[in-house]
């Protein structure tokens, strides 16, 4: 079955940003001149993906203006003949069609993705968690629609982490120690403490989930935090149904602290050749003193 919509949640409160997120919603805050959510966007779009749901909270109507039309800018823009410009914004409304819904309390991620079931239950779904860039050739979520598509099986996106640091994730039990992926799933744990983390496989905000998964959303108890968790609902679908996990081939960036998130643009501006060129000599000046 074939993947049609993809889910953001976007509807925590942004504190690690702190104060410009009173104001500006952490998913707007740019990667040098693009708001996240739009790379998380992009990469839906190239994977084929049509429909995606924000799974918005209060005073975030800033994301769903960004995918609507401007009238008087598109104006000016035109009666200046700014074409290059113009095209830039032109897929943002034309290329998908973006779907809002509510997150009326902040209950945990596997609730943020439950809210979007009025829109897409009964189907497939790809899962995007904005914190986590993917910078590379083909679109991650593209790779990983293809392989449920194939396989018929639902697969979580994954990284080798430092084990220390799994109580920042959720760990994946893979069923056979094999070096390389695509791994089956045993079970899942959220953010467990190193001494109980089952292997170095750390989930990152990549999923694409057959539809069985809604029913398990709607079913969740709190877990870790006293949250719903998403990881939760994805460990009894990998002992029923079966999950795999596949890792990452792009680099991956975590936008979701301030250091990361610098860092990230800095990433995505050397990409930039124009930007490259002046940045590089004046941040080893930096550096260097
Ligand atoms: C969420 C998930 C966690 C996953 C992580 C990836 O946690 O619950 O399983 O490993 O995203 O970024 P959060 O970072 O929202 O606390």
């Amino acid at each position: 079955m074939k993947v049609r919509t993809a889910v953001i949640p976007a509807a925590g409160l942004g504190t690690r940003f702190l104060p410009v997120t009173k104001s500006i919603p952490k998913e707007m805050l740019p990667i040098v001149d693009r708001p996240t959510v739009e790379l998380n966007i992009e990469e839906c779009v190239k994977a084929g993906i049509k429909r995606v749901v924000i799974v918005n909270g209060r005073n975030k109507p800033s994301i769903e203006n960004h995918f609507d039309h401007n009238v008087e800018l598109e104006a000016a823009l035109t009666a200046k003949g700014k074409s290059e410009e113009l095209e830039k914004l032109r897929w943002l409304t034309e290329d998908v069609e973006i779907v809002s819904v509510r997150q009326k309390r902040p209950l945990g991620l596997g609730h943020a993705v439950a809210c979007a079931a009025p829109v897409a239950a009964g189907e497939p779904v790809a899962v995007l968690l904005g914190d986590d860039l993917v910078c590379s050739e083909s679109p991650a979520i593209g790779d990983m629609m293809e392989h449920f598509e194939t396989s018929g099986r639902g697969c979580i996106g994954v990284v080798r982490i430092d084990k220390k640091d799994s109580s920042k994730y959720g760990m994946v039990a893979p069923k056979e120690l094999a070096p390389d992926g695509p791994w089956q799933v045993s079970s899942l744990v959220e953010k467990p403490a190193p001494q109980d983390a089952p292997s170095d496989l750390a989930i990152i905000g990549r999923y694409v989930l057959p539809a069985e998964i809604w029913p398990l959303l709607a079913e969740l108890t709190p877990g870790v935090g006293g949250e719903l968790q998403l990881t939760d609902a994805l460990d009894v679908l990998a002992r029923s149904r079966g999950l795999d996990a596949v890792e990452m081939v792009g680099e991956r960036l975590d936008a979701g602290d301030v250091a990361g998130f610098i860092l990230a643009n800095v990433r995505y501006a050397l990409l930039r050749p124009e930007l490259k060129s002046r940045l590089v000599p004046a941040l080893r000046k930096l550096i260097d003193g």
